[in-house]
């Protein structure tokens, strides 16, 4: 049982300015990694060589084989319950905001819609030369490092270390945060910014801030309500519980 408060059954029964900040944990039990702590990206790997632009300027092919295979890794994936739920409770709410710190495209592939993707897509590739970007879901990739039509070379349409977060992605993101009366913060350590800094806008502007994660992260003491588990299991309970009248 996931003990919630009255305030936000109230505020999920409204499902008036919902908006929801997704990481890496959202598809922990999808089979996706997370990025740290243990078993993470970011223990056994080095994100200098791996998610940056001077790392893919030294050594395009490695960055690629590594993409690459997570690429086979997360097309071997499927979206989980608490995807599922989330895009189940924004076909009756469709001012409901995703906005993810993902690139695994789970959300979509539950159906969710308009999401905000802050940190670019998997299978989305862009040109070096004229940074046009497009859809490519083949895997594996045919050749490594793939090239574009034009001869040059291909690269994940990913935000990288150092590199700035799309714009239009930015102000949906904070727009969305700002206007919000409920702002779920699920599965993310929250240290990475400026995504980070969404729940302090959201609960500055008013929103009642609730984060759904197994473990204590950086952002849980400004959380209003805390709710201890993953996602797959809180979300289904938390959201599935929406009373039919509002349905
Ligand atoms: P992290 O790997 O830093 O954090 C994952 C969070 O998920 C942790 O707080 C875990 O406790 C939590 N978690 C684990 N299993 C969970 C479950 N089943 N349900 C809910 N939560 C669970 O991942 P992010 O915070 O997403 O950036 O990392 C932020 C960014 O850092 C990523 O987008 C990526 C990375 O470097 C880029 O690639 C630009």
């Amino acid at each position: 049982m996931v003990e919630v408060s009255a305030r936000l059954r109230e505020l999920v029964a409204a499902g008036r300015d919902v908006a929801v900040l997704t990481g890496a944990g959202m598809s922990a039990e999808s089979g996706v990694p997370t990025f740290r702590g243990q078993g993470g990206f970011w223990e056994n790997e080095s994100f200098e060589d791996l998610a940056t632009p001077q790392g893919f300027a030294r050594d395009p092919d490695k960055v690629w084989r590594w993409y690459d295979a997570r690429r086979r890794g997360v097309a071997a994936c499927a979206p989980n319950a608490g995807h599922r739920a989330l895009a189940e409770y924004q076909m009756h709410h469709p001012g409901m905001k995703v906005i993810t710190q993902n690139i695994d495209g789970l959300h979509q592939a539950a159906g969710s819609r308009n999401v905000v993707e802050l940190h670019g897509a998997l299978f989305r590739v862009r040109c070096t030369r004229d940074g046009m970007a497009r859809d490519d879901r083949r895997v594996p990739l045919p050749d490594i490092p793939p090239r574009c039509a034009c001869g040059a070379l291909l690269r994940p349409d990913i935000v990288w270390f150092g590199e700035a977060l799309p714009q239009a992605a930015v102000e949906a993101a904070f727009g969305a945060a700002r206007r919000a009366a409920l702002f779920l913060v699920i599965g993310t350590s929250a240290v990475v910014y400026p995504a980070a800094g969404l729940p302090a806008i959201a609960s500055g502007a008013g929103a009642w801030v609730v984060e759904i994660n197994p473990e204590r992260t950086a952002i849980s003491d400004q959380a209003d309500e805390v709710l201890r588990g993953p996602a797959a299991v809180v979300l289904p309970a938390l959201l599935g519980a929406v009373p039919a009248a509002t349905r």
